[in-house]
């Protein structure tokens, strides 16, 4: 879709509007109190991407201690959520081959990363066998602590909740460190990408 704004520009849009009617679904918090005819989200998976897409982020490999060595996995749904106490949460697919290993061992560690660091984010997004290799790290009480990253946060973990086809992990903070002389790399339409303030 796409629409000129005031200044004559050429805009493209994405719009999608739920429109799927609730028939079978049981009623939840947020419905109760809504009129019978309350619609629920038709939205398709390629739109919901691309609007959330519009989102910048940083990019964070969360690692951990596996039984056999190191794991991890890029991540990008970390937030903030409590300072007393202190609580972060990250949100692992359900489909995630590598979360099982991660949460193991109750701990993890999220790396901030580098704006220099695409490379090894594209490594622990990607399929390689071994997403360690070449990388060096050094030992932190969540997990290994990918080295030159912009922040390191170690948690142990505390509620895992069902959220459709993720998972909702909320982990409280064990030791939390950052460097104040490099830039993240961020995240913004599917591109990695660098700040600038
Ligand atoms: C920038 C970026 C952010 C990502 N964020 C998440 C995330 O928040 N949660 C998630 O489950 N996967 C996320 N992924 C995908 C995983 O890194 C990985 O590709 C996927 O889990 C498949 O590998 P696995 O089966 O080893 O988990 C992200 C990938 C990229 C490139």
């Amino acid at each position: 879709m796409s629409d000129i704004d005031s200044a004559g520009n050429r805009l493209i849009l994405f719009h999608q509007t739920a429109t799927k009617a609730v028939a079978d679904k049981e009623p939840t918090m947020l419905d109760r109190g809504m009129p019978p005819t309350q619609t629920a989200p038709a939205i398709s998976a390629e739109v919901f991407r691309t609007v959330l897409g519009h989102l910048p982020t940083g990019v964070t490999i969360v690692t951990a201690y596996g039984e056999t060595g190191p794991v991890g996995m890029a991540m990008n749904s970390v937030t903030s959520v409590s300072l007393d106490p202190p609580l972060i949460l990250v949100c692992p697919a359900r489909s995630s081959s590598t979360w099982p290993d991660l949460r193991k061992s109750g701990r993890f560690c999220v790396n901030v990363m580098a704006d220099h660091h695409e490379q090894t984010c594209r490594q622990f997004a990607g399929r390689m066998a071994d997403r360690f290799r070449d990388v060096s790290w050094h030992r932190r009480v969540g997990g290994p602590g990918i080295d030159d990253a912009v922040a390191w946060i170690d948690v142990q973990i505390e509620e895992e909740h069902d959220a459709g086809d993720h998972t909702i992990v909320v982990a409280r903070v064990l030791d939390i460190e950052a460097r104040t002389d490099s830039a993240p790399l961020v995240f913004f339409q599917g591109k990695y990408g660098r700040f600038a303030a």
